[in-house]
């Protein structure tokens, strides 16, 4: 049952949902909003509050009116709780408005865009290639179970990301125990500063080392097409550097792990998948939509009072906009709650927002899922999990949804 004493500082009205966005599995919870509240009231972990949207309609209502504000220090921004918790400082374009945020991602859209990435397909093919036949040789030397998500599922993103950035692979430890340090909602905020600090001194200390020798990457191109002509600054090229790092590894990691556990488990749907490969592309469109990863957001705030499905939502007030929820409206998709790689609406789902927010980076999310699903059924047919699913560590702590790690046998 939802708690229904407010949190303080909560204005007359519905009673909050507390602890909604901190469930391994708020489905059924935001099934229920959907149905009798879909505008609500959520209390956030630092005991303020936010109206939580939950219907598809709502959904893109708000992520398409540019009224409501992505930059966190706009009175009534919900930070709490958020990816990075209350750092508002030199933060990449996800986090302004226009025309901050159009000058800003217009230097790097072209970089993502389907061509381009289309092109790197054959290059992310190899990288998995290596990665599966190293992932042969673990098993055969250990006839142990391999963990999926560090063997493949978090080394594809992140090779990708530092060879189109210029970010050293090898320094992929220190990135990604830096960024799964900012993504967890447990972690004390000293402990998060710190991190933040270290990966900002880091990026920072890269950028410099680019400036004297810009190479043919996203960040040298930034460097010498935007720093040198005054566009931008030596801090700016770091926002860029750690947005992209960020946004760019975690993400896809987490829905390969998760996309690879479905099929599992779903053996019929993976023999029709591996029967007609042709289908892949439709089938990571519903496993994006399914799981929707970004579980406690994204988050706005109203800068001027808006009516939202009856709802006056004034100026000053945050949103949390719940992706995860209008993916499963039955009013866009039917028997949302089921799994269906054959649905011919799958790509309506809004798993990478909506509006002028939208996924920058999704075509090579799609690449790259594509791809390793498409590999692991060809060439691991018979893979499975190696412990009941009930052990399966998953990411209930972080605010991107996964499995920390996935034990897998073949
Ligand atoms: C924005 C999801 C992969 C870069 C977003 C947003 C969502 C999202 C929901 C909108 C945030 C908002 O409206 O406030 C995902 C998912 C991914 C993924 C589910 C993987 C399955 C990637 C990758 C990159 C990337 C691979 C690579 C660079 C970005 C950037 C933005 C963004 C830069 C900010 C866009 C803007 O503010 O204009 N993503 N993302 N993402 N994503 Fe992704």
């Amino acid at each position: 049952p939802l708690p229904v004493r407010p949190p303080s500082g909560c204005p007359a009205g519905p009673p909050p949902h507390a602890n909604l966005l901190d469930r391994g599995d708020p489905h059924t919870a935001f099934g229920a909003l959907r149905a009798t509240e879909p505008i609500s009231k959520v209390s956030l972990a630092d005991g303020s509050w936010a109206w939580l949207a939950t219907r598809y309609a709502d959904i893109r209502a708000i992520l398409g009116d540019t009224r409501f504000s992505s930059d966190p220090t706009v009175p009534g921004y919900p930070l709490s709780g958020m990816t990075g918790g209350g750092n508002t400082d030199n933060r990449g374009f996800i986090r302004r408005d226009p025309p901050e945020h159009t000058r800003l991602r217009r230097m790097v859209t072209r970089e993502f865009m389907v061509k381009r990435v289309e092109a790197l397909r054959p290059r992310i093919q190899r990288l998995t290639d290596d990665l599966c036949d190293a992932m042969e040789r673990t098993r055969e030397r250990t006839d142990g179970p391999v963990d999926l998500v560090e063997a493949l599922a978090l080394p594809v993103p992140s090779l990708v990301i530092s060879l189109l950035l210029g970010v050293p692979y090898d320094d992929h430890e220190t990135f990604q125990r830096l960024t799964g340090t900012l993504l967890a909602r447990a972690v004390p905020d000293a402990e998060r500063a710190a991190a933040r600090d270290e990966l900002r001194d880091y990026l920072d200390r890269l950028v410099t080392a680019k400036e004297a020798a810009p190479g043919d990457d996203i960040l040298g191109r930034l460097i010498t097409e935007q720093q040198r002509t005054g566009e931008i600054t030596h801090d700016d090229v770091t926002a860029f550097a750690a947005l992209l790092l960020i946004a760019g590894h975690e993400t896809t990691a987490n829905m390969i792990g998760l996309s690879a556990l479905t099929l599992m488990r779903d053996p019929e749907a993976a023999d029709r998948l591996r029967r007609d490969p042709a289908l892949i592309r439709g089938a990571v469109e519903e496993l994006l939509r399914f799981h929707s990863i970004i579980r406690n957001g994204p988050r706005r705030a109203a800068t001027a009072d808006i009516e939202i499905d009856g709802h006056l939502i004034r100026a000053g007030e945050g949103v949390v906009v719940a992706v995860a929820s209008a993916n499963r409206d039955d009013r866009v998709f039917a028997d949302a709650d089921r799994f269906d790689p054959g649905r011919p609406n799958a790509q309506h789902h809004v798993a990478f927002g909506y509006g002028i927010h939208q996924c920058l980076g999704q075509a090579l999310a799609r690449v790259e899922l594509q791809v390793v699903i498409g590999t692991l059924l060809r060439r691991f047919p018979a893979m499975r999990p190696a412990v009941p699913v009930e052990e399966i560590p998953f990411r209930t702590d972080m605010s991107i949804y996964g499995c920390h790690a996935l034990p897998v046998t073949w």
